[in-house]
């Protein structure tokens, strides 16, 4: 689907496909600890209702708003919380389910926080990576698909709190960027 300024770059059946099998695959490596999923807010939260939804192992849930200061596309590496995880984080397994990771300060912050509160492990699951703009080195355990440095939203994913309702994932181009700050 072509719409101006944006560039389809994964369709909405080949999402919903491959979060399947990523359901699947973390079914197979957590049969029976129950595992804690901690979604960051916002941008994952479609992911994180599809994939759980795909889930055939006890798990529980939880929810935590990190922000970067930012200024428009632009990230930096101060990582504030805004709301705080309530879950028992001690001897528990951790999956941390991120819709893309990007410089890789975010998880970076919310990794120190569960050491200090002795999770037994942690893993990330992400729909998307990008690794060209790493910043810090982060393991990434679950990876939906890898893309290239561009600007994308759909799935959660927003440029200025907008479109995060379409089903599949598209380039902003700067060329939208543009008409949209105009
Ligand atoms: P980080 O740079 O890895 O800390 O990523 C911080 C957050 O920036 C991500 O969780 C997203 O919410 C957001 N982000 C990074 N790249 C994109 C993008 O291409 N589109 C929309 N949001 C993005
Ligand atoms: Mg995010």
């Amino acid at each position: 689907m072509e719409q101006r300024g944006f560039k389809t770059l994964i369709e909405a059946d080949d999402i919903q496909h491959r979060v399947r099998e990523m359901a699947e695959r973390i079914s197979v490596d957590y049969p029976e600890s129950s595992p804690l999923f901690i979604v960051l807010l916002k941008g994952a939260f479609i992911f994180a209702a599809d994939l759980i939804r795909n889930l055939s192992i006890p798990h529980e849930i939880d929810f935590i708003t990190l922000f970067s200061y930012q200024n428009g596309t632009k990230r930096s590496a101060d990582v504030g919380v805004i709301n705080h995880i309530r879950s028992r984080i001690e001897d528990r397994d951790i999956i941390i389910i991120d819709e893309i990771v990007d410089t890789g300060h975010t998880l970076s912050r919310l990794i120190r926080t569960l050491k200090d509160h002795n999770a037994r492990s942690h893993r990330i699951c992400t729909l998307l990576d990008k690794p060209d703009t790493r910043e810090v080195k982060i393991d990434v355990d679950y990876v939906g698909f890898t893309i290239p440095d561009v600007f994308v939203v759909g799935y959660g994913l927003d440029y200025r709190e907008r479109y995060r309702n379409l089903p599949y994932i598209a380039e902003l181009t700067p060329e939208i960027r543009k008409t949209i700050n105009s």
